[in-house]
């Protein structure tokens, strides 16, 4: 009999920096592994970037699902995967994070009686207006080991009636990949070619509920461009935002400057020197509050609120976005900060503990 295989599925850009410190850590271990890739993801700034920089393996398998409504994309992922997860039948399957491609891995595998193993398992935004909450909450509720990156996230998982003894509190694997490269951060060089100030504010948006509708575009760039009359804005651009926002005239404002998506290391350092952050990515809440950069997310809640009572996250709203920004940028930063419990690089670790034990 062949050993055991973990099958990793990944396949969005959130996904890379998390399974990246899973993946290695079970390597040190010697657990034989497959990684699949969906393709949910595929221009070379959302995906073959992050697998250069951050030393992650070249995929076994690429699914090239591409882009669609959620029901063709969560449909291909999951025809793709049904011919290899039968065949192959690995021991586990691990998914990551929220999107799409977590949801339709773990159906197909829980159907087809495999454990399924769910890294950041428990948020919550209790906002089903969200895509990504529907997939929280199905993956959680057929998966076996839920690992959990803030103590919350396991009550809400109790809450659920899902067993104690399935949930795992481990930290987080984002921040296992942000320890692990801080060395390689370079402020002064991404500054440098992006023809930057000293004192910047970055701005990512990409959600649904921001860009996906043209007349709230309008408003959104309206807000974003009060932001750019008091401090320059660099907008590494999501490809979904692109369209809606660029047609409201995004810009047109001098000191708002729209960029490409950027490279992991590019896209740390760069939030890393700034005097804010404005966003409405997961990652990024997390992100800042290990580094103590005030983040202010454009949202009406958040499935992580430890970033909020830990860390330097605020949420605000279109209208009082240009008032916040203000306040935050005429204050020094914090000398010091809180951090969220077991945020400590060692997550990896953990859940590769938590699985070797699992595959006995
Ligand atoms: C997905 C996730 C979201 C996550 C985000 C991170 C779901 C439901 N959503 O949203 O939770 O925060 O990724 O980045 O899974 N596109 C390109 N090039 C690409 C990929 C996408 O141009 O490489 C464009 C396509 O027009 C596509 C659109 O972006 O239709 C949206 O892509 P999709 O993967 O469906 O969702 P995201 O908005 O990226
Ligand atoms: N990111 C990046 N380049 C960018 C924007 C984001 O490398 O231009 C990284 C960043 O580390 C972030 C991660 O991609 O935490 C995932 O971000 P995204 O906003 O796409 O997804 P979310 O976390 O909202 O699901």
């Amino acid at each position: 009999m062949s050993a055991p295989t973990v099958l990793h599925v990944a396949g969005a850009r959130p996904n890379f920096p998390k399974a990246a410190p899973v993946i290695r850590a079970l390597d040190q271990r010697g657990i034989r592994q497959r990684l699949v890739h969906t393709g949910q993801h595929y221009d070379e700034r959302m995906s073959e970037v992050f697998f250069r920089q951050l030393h992650l393996p070249e995929p076994d398998v690429n699914l090239g699902v591409g882009s669609g409504s959620h029901a063709s994309q969560t449909a291909a992922v999951m025809a793709g995967l049904d011919r290899l997860v039968s065949v192959e039948r690995p021991a586990l399957t691990v998914v990551y994070g929220d999107v799409n491609s977590a949801l339709a891995a773990a159906l197909v595998a829980a159907k087809l009686s495999i454990p399924v193993a769910h890294v950041e398992a428990g948020l919550r935004s209790f906002d089903r207006a969200m895509p990504e909450e529907i997939n929280r909450i199905v993956v959680d509720h057929v998966a076996d080991l839920l690992f959990a990156t803030s103590p919350d996230a396991a009550v809400h998982l109790g809450n659920e009636g899902i067993p104690a003894d399935k949930v795992h509190l481990v930290g987080n694997p984002m921040i296992d990949t942000l320890l692990a490269n801080l060395d390689r951060f370079d402020n002064a060089a991404v500054r440098a070619a992006l023809a930057l100030p000293e004192r910047y504010l970055v701005a990512t948006l990409h959600r649904p509920g921001n860009v996906d509708d043209a007349a709230d575009a309008v408003d959104l760039v309206k807000v974003l461009h009060t932001v750019a009359d008091q401090i320059p804005v660099v907008m590494p651009l999501h490809p979904r935002g692109r369209r809606h926002l660029e047609d409201a005239g995004l810009l047109t404002h001098r000191a708002l400057r729209v960029v490409e998506p950027l490279g992991y290391l590019e896209f740390v350092s760069l939030v890393r020197g700034a005097a804010a952050v404005v966003t409405d990515s997961g990652g990024v809440q997390e992100e800042t509050t290990m580094l103590g950069v005030p983040c202010l997310t454009l949202r009406p809640n958040t499935e992580r609120p430890i970033t909020v009572t830990h860390g330097t996250n605020r949420l605000v709203t279109r209208s009082n976005l240009t008032e916040v920004v203000a306040e935050t940028i005429a204050r020094d930063r914090p000398p010091t900060w809180r951090t969220p419990p077991l945020w400590d690089g060692h997550a990896g670790q953990r859940i590769a503990d938590v699985l070797a034990s699992h595959l006995g």
